[in-house]
């Protein structure tokens, strides 16, 4: 039996979507108003999923706290009211899109995986940008 653990953040950031790669006019096309040059703010809602075993001793997948702190050091510190272009070094050239936001949550949580949650895998990311945009990303199982 595999069970999954959900635990809800929020973050709120700016950004300016924008890609060296393409021409002025191209960016605007692209990325329509949220290209304005002066940047725009979203509060981001971050759900993170773990899957694993019940551990018959405690009773849980995994211990929500240490999911938290894991969370709150290696990603809300990092974005959390920050301009995340002029900030964060892996926007300096890609455009900080909730797509290239989850690949970097994915990365930070997976480099700093604590022996703690070592029964458990990351089973999904879901990042709300608006209520009505939200991406997800799909670990394989
Ligand atoms: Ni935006």
């Amino acid at each position: 039996m595999i069970l999954r653990l959900t635990r809800r953040y929020r973050f709120a950031a700016a950004h300016r979507l924008h890609a060296a790669a393409f021409s002025q006019e191209a960016n605007q096309q692209l990325y329509g108003k949220c290209n304005n040059p002066h940047g725009h703010g979203h509060d981001y809602v971050l759900e993170v999923s773990v899957a694993g075993p019940l551990d018959e001793a405690t009773g849980r997948v995994a211990n929500p706290a240490v999911l938290d702190r894991l969370v709150a050091q290696e990603v809300l510190a990092c974005l959390d009211h920050r301009n995340l272009n002029a900030e964060v070094a892996e926007f300096s050239d890609a455009p900080p899109t909730t797509e290239n936001l989850l690949r970097l949550i994915r990365q930070r949580l997976l480099a700093r995986w604590p022996e703690t949650l070592a029964r458990t895998r990351l089973a999904g990311i879901r990042l709300y940008e608006t209520r009505r945009n939200i991406f997800e990303l799909a670990e394989r199982s």
